[in-house]
């Protein structure tokens, strides 16, 4: 039987870092969603459609194709072919996914594939909803947060490494509004699933945090 591991969180809590990290030592597969969600964004960036525009969004969706594949051991996520992996880091995308994440045509296309990528393999995926919607029978749920001036930092200086013309308060601004917007939409809001444990990693380095869940792993398994 396989094992799926849920990683959810606001933005910048380390998710993607620590999931990919784990994933290599455990010999899982990784699955970061929301990729899938920024790749949906940069199609409707690059077709000129508004983000705000939710009934064009809902007539292109069948239009998209989303698929991922992996290449030295690195999650790359396709749209309609194309490899645009690099494409969707910037802060353009990351408003448009957030926004359009809320349209419910756009979450089903999403949350089918997801399911369908985690059915027969040991997963870890991240996310928002993985928990609580996508994979709601995982066996292990972990919800990270840190604070909002710590995964301001984070972001920021990530940002700054790919070359981004990005000022600390212009990130911490988009984090703002991103995260209440993930957390207040009507469909699959950003929320901890009752049985998921919480780790507060802003005083942790990403090896703490994998640790920690590993050991929880550990015990959940051998139960
Ligand atoms: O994790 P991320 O920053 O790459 O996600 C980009 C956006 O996609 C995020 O602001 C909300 C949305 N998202 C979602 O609604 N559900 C998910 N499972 C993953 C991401």
């Amino acid at each position: 039987m396989s094992f799926k591991i849920a990683i959810d969180g606001p933005a910048a809590t380390g998710k993607s870092t620590t999931a990919k990290r784990l994933s290599r030592k455990l010999s899982f597969i990784y699955i970061d969603t929301g990729a899938m969600y920024r790749a949906m964004g940069l199609y409707f960036i690059e077709n000129n459609i508004s983000y705000e525009d939710e009934e064009t969004i809902n007539q292109v969706c069948d239009d998209i194709d989303i698929d991922i594949y992996y290449e030295d051991d690195e999650q790359h996520i396709k749209l309609n072919g194309r490899d645009v992996t690099k494409l969707i880091r910037t802060e353009e995308v990351s408003k448009y996914a957030s926004v359009t994440s809320s349209y419910l045509k756009v979450r089903e296309k999403l949350v089918a594939l997801q399911r369908k990528l985690a059915e027969k393999n040991n997963v870890i995926m991240d996310g928002r909803d993985i928990g609580t919607v996508v994979l709601p029978n995982a066996e292990l749920k972990v919800f990270l947060t840190a604070t909002s001036e710590e995964r301001a930092r984070r972001r920021y200086e990530e940002l700054l490494k790919k070359g981004q013309d990005v000022t600390l308060e212009s990130v911490s601004h988009d984090l703002e509004e991103r995260d209440h917007r993930d957390s207040t939409r009507a469909n699959s809001p950003l929320r901890q699933a009752d049985d998921a444990i919480l780790i507060d990693t802003t005083n942790l380095s990403v090896d703490e945090v994998v640790e920690k869940i590993e050991e929880l792993y550990n015990e959940k398994r051998g139960k």
